[in-house]
């Protein structure tokens, strides 16, 4: 359940999960600004706030999917502005291929059916045909810092779930970003700004069975090491 501010920070915690179909239905532009002005509130390195937020709608947006989509099928390669790791740790790859299985899954797309994989992959590409996309940014000085990048993935959490304590719907979506020449373009991004994350925002479908996948964690156990405690 999403949409009502009386959650708890527990029942918005637990209870957020990816977003990945939307209903035709515009975001009223105050409540994306009321959901940002929360996730403004995100601690950073020194008070620095590197971090902008670029807000797409209408054809701008629809500009980004077409050319984001149409670089990708022609091969172009992909310039995301940030490093990407070569290696994959074996337990990494496993949690990847099980949200894989429980998306593919939940939409009844078969193991070998590959025109149904590939229309997953792109509508990916398509930032799943969200109606708002948030274009994270992120103030150029701080390239080649690893700190801005993590104030973004702050900022972007805090985001993420102001949104769902809002009745907002949100994934964070690298591949919509994969051509980021064609991003910068349209939303008329700055050279001055790095682009780090975009974030498909709208009000949740819940006839879209993705909606309903609830994704595993690590348990304490698994994540934690405690030092110098008696027991
Ligand atoms: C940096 C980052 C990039 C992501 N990019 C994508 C993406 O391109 N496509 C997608 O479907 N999900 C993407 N996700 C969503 C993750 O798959 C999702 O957060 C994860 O599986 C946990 O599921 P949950 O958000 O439902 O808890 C991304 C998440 C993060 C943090």
């Amino acid at each position: 359940m999403s949409g009502n501010p009386e959650q708890t920070y527990d029942e918005i915690v637990t209870g957020r999960r990816s977003i990945r179909g939307f209903l035709d239905r515009p975001v009223p532009r105050d409540l994306i600004e009321e959901v940002i002005a929360l996730a403004l509130r995100a601690p950073s390195s020194f008070n620095n706030q590197c971090w902008n937020f670029t807000v797409v709608t209408g054809d701008a947006l629809d500009n980004i999917r077409k050319g984001n989509t149409e670089g990708i099928l022609a091969g172009k390669p992909d310039s995301r502005e940030f490093r990407k790791h070569d290696g994959q740790h074996l337990d990494h790859r496993t949690r990847q291929v099980d949200v894989a299985k429980q998306l593919f899954g939940a939409m009844g797309i078969e193991r070998d059916d590959k025109e149904g994989r590939q229309d997953w992959v792109l509508r990916g590409f398509r930032q799943f045909d969200a109606p708002v996309s948030i274009i994270v940014t992120y103030d150029r000085e701080l390239l080649g810092s690893d700190i801005a990048p993590f104030d973004c993935g702050a900022v972007t959490n805090a985001l993420i779930n102001a949104a769902w304590s809002r009745g907002l719907g949100c994934v964070i979506n690298s591949q919509g970003i994969m051509q980021s020449p064609v991003v910068r373009e349209h939303a008329g991004i700055a050279d001055n700004q790095v682009i780090m994350i975009c974030v498909a925002m709208g009000f949740p479908d819940d006839d879209f069975a993705a909606n309903a996948v609830y994704t595993n964690r690590k348990s304490v156990e698994e994540a934690v090491r405690f030092v110098g405690f008696e027991d």
